[in-house]
């Protein structure tokens, strides 16, 4: 977790810092703090807006490094923020990651005579670089020495008082990339902060440490000699990174799903049903020969996992199995490298559990597919081939859109794979027509949501909340409980409607939500009665439905949703939305932190 930037050029680098830090607290925000050569540190508990009121407006300097915090050792305090320096004051650092043996390196300095000021992990390395500056190494020679004594994770900004004009990082296991500009050098934990002022970034890879200086960067491996790093050209808008007049992120991001879709259909969906995924060259054979899928994934990326599983086994006949990265990485390992493949969803492509299950994966010759937003991500360079959503920054903490490109990329995913599996048919081509139409269906689905506000504040104070869906509409049930509780703090739970009667209808009453998904599909019926029987209970309900069923469910619920008609496997890309935006006007009515939910981090790359 945490956000790093850093700039070393000619102009004043404090404004860059401050505005980076903004930018990246999506990655954490419990305190900030940064350094800027020739003025000093300055550090806060709370968010960025608490930092920046406490910079003086003189505090010029054209080198700096900045951090946003999400605490893994020690409170979210003022000391506790980065960046850390060593007791002389000789180097100042910023970190994102966990150092595993920073105890024992503690008590090795301490033997010494070093004493430290705060609870933190990243403390000891500033320590241990400082030691190295002192007796005469360059930066980069004494962040080398020190990473060489460190277990564990990092990505790694640090200064040194003697060496001004200097920028030493580096990175293993969180991300890190250089931002290249005439006269400039910018680092930072992802590419938002950096659009405004370039558009050519340098990824860095696991085991690189970097010297940046106003007109060069050179890599070095960590492991000995100098790397070749290409650039890459970022070509999100600035614009697609800001809130476009919304009040919050997570709305314009849901108001953005029409346009997902169809960048995660553009060029891929032929008008005649087929499918182009150019990202899967590389797995042709692999795919092709798949007996069995195993896809994994971490919060809402294992629900559109789920998603993809059931339209797979729908349509190419490949049995699915979902299993979560933090569980599956600890499981015994019992996937067939000759037939089964690994699908890794993530968001960010940096989720740790998830890179580590991927990382598992190919230690046992398994061949692993990514479905991943963020390019250049490690997921994205660590899976043989890898599929992009093309959903631009998504920066609410609670997913939305990428949830919806997710569940797109695993449909087109599974219509290739029909062909491959010579499994096409009228309810294939069936299907990807409708999802040709989704872009406007979703449209007309989210056009509901002044009634879903007004529902929203009707319900903002129930008690708890059960969301029940049957077969393809269970991973939904999930992600509308998850969704809501992430943004709303109100206590909430999926499950598949036929699990209610075993033990969650005991907390039925009169304050309670039930939210039934019940679409007019194979299982409506079934979910019926089971809206039925959650109404007979007296708690308080809401049907969400299509509308050949809208009079009938409106007899029993409270309320009902409706969402457009369409293809039956397609009613969950629809079924979500209503729950995302209730969700949203909940929280909104309760007055929480939409965007950055207490507690959370939008990219966990901690276990
Ligand atoms: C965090 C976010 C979730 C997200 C999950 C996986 O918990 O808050 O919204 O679903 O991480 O993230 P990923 O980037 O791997 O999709």
């Amino acid at each position: 977790m945490c956000g790093i930037v850093g700039y070393v050029g000619k102009k004043n680098a404090t404004p860059f810092l401050l505005d980076g830090l903004h930018a990246l607290e999506y990655r954490g925000y419990d305190s900030a703090g940064l350094y800027v050569a020739g003025k000093g540190a300055v550090k806060r508990a709370g968010k960025v807006a608490a930092l920046t009121a406490a910079v003086p407006s003189d505090f010029y300097g054209t080198a700096g490094i900045a951090h946003t915090r999400w605490a893994t050792h020690g409170a979210p305090t003022e000391t506790n923020a980065h960046p850390h320096t060593d007791e002389g004051g000789s180097v100042w650092l910023v970190h994102n990651g966990i150092i595993e043996n920073y105890a024992e390196l503690a008590a090795e300095l301490h033997a010494g005579g070093a004493t430290f000021k705060t609870e933190t992990d990243s403390e000891v390395l500033a320590a241990l670089v400082g030691k190295e500056v002192r007796a005469g190494q360059t930066l980069e020679d004494a962040v080398a020495c020190a990473l060489s004594r460190v277990r564990g994770t990092y990505g790694l900004a640090v200064m040194s008082v003697t060496e001004p004009e200097k920028i030493v990082v580096a990175r293993l296991g969180s991300p890190l990339l250089i931002g290249v500009a005439h006269g400039a050098r910018f680092v930072a934990s992802d590419a938002t902060p950096l659009l405004p002022h370039t558009r050519e970034v340098v990824y860095l890879e696991d085991g690189d440490l970097a010297v940046l200086t106003p007109d060069a960067h050179v890599v070095h491996r960590l492991d000995g000699g100098t790397a070749t790093r290409a650039s890459a050209h970022l070509d999100w808008s600035v614009e697609a990174a800001e809130k476009n007049g919304q009040e919050h992120f997570m709305l314009k991001e849901m108001l953005e799903i029409p346009e997902t879709i169809e960048r995660a259909l553009a060029g891929r969906l032929g008008k005649d049903g087929t499918v182009t995924l150019g990202g899967v060259k590389d797995m042709r054979a692999p795919l092709r020969g798949a007996r069995r899928i195993v896809l994994t994934g971490c919060g809402s990326a294992a629900y559109s996992a789920q998603i993809g599983a059931t339209l797979i086994e729908r349509f190419a006949g490949i049995p699915c199995e979902v299993v979560l990265a933090s569980e599956l990485r600890y499981r015994p390992f019992l996937i067939d490298p000759k037939d089964t493949v690994l699908i890794a969803v993530s968001q960010s492509g940096e989720t740790l559990d998830t890179l580590e299950a991927v990382r598992e994966a190919k230690r046992h010759g398994v061949p692993t597919l990514g479905i991943v937003n963020v390019v250049g991500s490690t997921i994205s360079r660590e899976t043989d081939a890898s599929i992009y959503l093309h959903a631009g920054p998504e920066i609410s903490v609670a997913t939305t859109k990428a949830f919806i490109g997710q569940a797109t990329v695993l449909a087109l995913l599974a219509l290739s794979l029909a062909e491959t599996h010579d499994q096409t048919n009228d309810e294939t081509r069936a299907f990807a027509r409708e999802l040709g139409r989704s872009p406007s269906l979703a449209r007309a689905t989210l056009s509901a949501r002044d009634s879903i506000a007004t529902l929203a504040q009707k319900y903002a104070n129930v008690s708890g909340a059960f969301f029940l869906g049957r077969g393809a509409e269970t991973p939904i049930a999930f992600e509308g409980a998850l969704k809501l509780k992430e943004v709303s703090y109100i206590h909430a739970e999926g499950y598949p409607a036929g699990e209610m009667k075993h033990g969650p209808i005991a907390l039925l009453d009169p304050e309670f939500l039930v939210v039934a998904l019940a679409p007019g599909d194979a299982l409506f019926e079934k979910m019926r009665s089971n809206l039925q029987e959650a109404a007979a209970r007296g708690c308080r309900t809401i049907a969400v439905t299509t509308p050949e069923h809208q009079e009938e469910l409106a007899r029993l619920a409270d309320d009902v949703i409706v969402i457009p008609k369409t293809h039956e496997a397609l009613l969950p890309f629809l079924t979500v939305l209503p729950l995302q935006l209730f969700a949203y006007e909940v929280a909104k009515a309760r007055g929480c932190h939409i965007d950055q939910p207490r507690n959370l981090a939008k990219s966990v790359t901690v276990e």
